[in-house]
């Protein structure tokens, strides 16, 4: 049965309002766990009169409870008890398509504001909700889908509008971009690497939304949703996983100046968007190949701008409340302001393609014998493939021994038939490691 309490008597600092004070706008808080509670903290501990704790919601809502809740907020584990308040704006933060979609078109509905962190959603079903809140005066902000605490989607909202961005590139994923940073500083096997993050709370038990892609792909279509105008499902963009990623890796893009890192991208061009999630060569020296540990970066590519960078704490409770309380105030002050309406861009709907053109960095683990780079080259003249480079290094067993070839720029679906070929080879012990190298 769901339960809904408030003690009566003492009022909290942020309740009171002196008489020449607009009234505070009354927020609701649904999902009391790692975000929620530091958003919680933050609006309990701040000096701003403008905005009002009002409710936290959360289902078996009586050991969530917290000395440092001011008395007059409501527990309640029944979001209808939100949904029926007298609040301006509901922060949802219970993650997850259900029943958090449920309550965000509920609140819209109910004509609140909403604010939320929650990526699966918008990446799903943003333009929709975007359309609803529109269409009902109210605004949707999802500041902290993306990157945590940088404040990307705030700066394609506002900052960057009045360019025409046809790039986004980013290191979304702050697991991912731990463990590479790992492999590469320490040397050690990827499994390795990632059970140490998994002792040290940076990746969950079951990690394959991150590893595999699914969580920067996710983030990949609401920045493309908010900073190119585009209508992407996430599936529709390819994901290839950093789980075939070896300490050896490095040392091979050492020679060629790249370390390597989960990189997303997104280019418009025309009626097609070519986007892809997956580990890359990237420059030492370049933006992302500095980026260490958790960070998240992204790049946005503008017609009139040029290039701008965001780099910063990806995820966390803390910084991610920043970017929750950032996206409240924001909304606190248009209702100030009285509600209105705020149409979302016209969206197209490209087409979505992996279809890249870049040089190709493609590692080989073989049974050694005379004659194997002959064998691959004839293949790869065959499909008209120009071989850019050849690494070998020394004191490798012959048994099992990684050497690269680098090609020189050409599409993704040329490449791919001739990889096919040279995989299936009797003398190849795995699947040829194929990634691109982003100058
Ligand atoms: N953590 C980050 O660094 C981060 C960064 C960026 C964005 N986000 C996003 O922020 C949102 C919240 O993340 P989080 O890390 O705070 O998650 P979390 O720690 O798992 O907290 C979720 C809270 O919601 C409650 N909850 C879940 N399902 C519920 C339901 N059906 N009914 C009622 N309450 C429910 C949970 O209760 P229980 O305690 O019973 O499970 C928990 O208290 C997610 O959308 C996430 O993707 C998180």
């Amino acid at each position: 049965m769901p339960k809904t309490s408030a003690k009566p008597a003492v009022r909290s600092p942020a309740a009171r309002t002196g008489p020449s004070r607009a009234p505070a706008c009354r927020v609701a808080l649904i999902g009391f766990g790692t975000v929620g509670r530091a958003v919680a903290k933050i609006l309990c501990a701040s000096p701003d009169h403008s905005l009002r704790l009002t409710h936290i919601c959360n289902r078996n809502v009586e050991r969530k409870k917290q000395p440092w809740v001011p008395d007059d907020v409501i527990w309640t584990d029944d979001f209808q008890t939100v949904l029926a308040s007298d609040a301006d704006v509901v922060i949802e933060l219970i993650g997850g398509l259900s029943p958090a979609g449920e309550i965000v078109r509920g609140a819209l509905q109910a004509g609140k504001s909403v604010v939320t962190a929650n990526k699966q959603l918008i990446a799903r079903h943003g333009p929709d909700l975007l359309q609803l809140a529109s269409s009902l005066g109210r605004q949707l902000e999802f500041g902290a889908s993306v990157a945590g605490g940088v404040p990307v989607l705030p700066a394609l909202r506002t900052g960057l509008c009045g360019d025409r961005l046809h790039g986004i590139a980013g290191i979304l994923n702050g697991t991912c971009n731990y463990i590479l940073s790992r492999i590469e500083t320490a040397r050690i096997p990827f499994s390795e690497a990632l059970e140490e993050a998994q002792a040290r709370g940076y990746a969950e038990a079951d990690a394959s939304e991150d590893l595999d892609g699914g969580d920067a792909r996710a983030k990949l279509a609401i920045l493309a949703l908010a900073g190119l105008q585009t209508r992407v499902t996430p599936e529709a963009v390819r994901a290839r996983t950093i789980r075939t990623i070896d300490a050896v890796d490095f040392d091979y893009a050492a020679e060629l100046g790249c370390t390597i890192r989960q990189i997303s991208r997104a280019d418009l061009k025309e009626a097609t968007l070519f986007a892809e999630v997956g580990p890359s060569l990237v420059p030492t020296s370049s933006p992302f190949g500095r980026v260490q540990a958790n960070q998240n970066l992204v790049l946005t590519s503008g017609k009139h701008g040029g290039d701008v960078a965001f780099l910063g704490a990806g995820a966390g409770g803390d910084p991610t409340a920043v970017a929750v309380i950032s996206d409240l105030m924001f909304v606190a002050q248009h209702l100030s302001a009285g509600p209105r309406s705020h149409a979302p861009h016209q969206l197209s709907s490209p087409r979505v393609s992996c279809d890249f053109e870049t040089p190709w960095y493609l590692r080989f683990l073989v049974r050694d014998r005379p004659g194997i780079v002959a064998r691959l080259a004839e293949i790869l003249a065959a499909h008209h493939l120009n071989i850019d480079s050849v690494l070998q290094k020394p004191g490798f067993d012959k048994a099992a021994l990684p050497f690269v070839i680098t090609l020189e720029p050409c599409r993704d679906s040329m490449l791919h038939p001739a990889l096919e070929k040279m995989s299936a080879l009797d003398f190849c012990i795995k699947p040829c490691l194929c990634l691109p190298i982003l100058r």
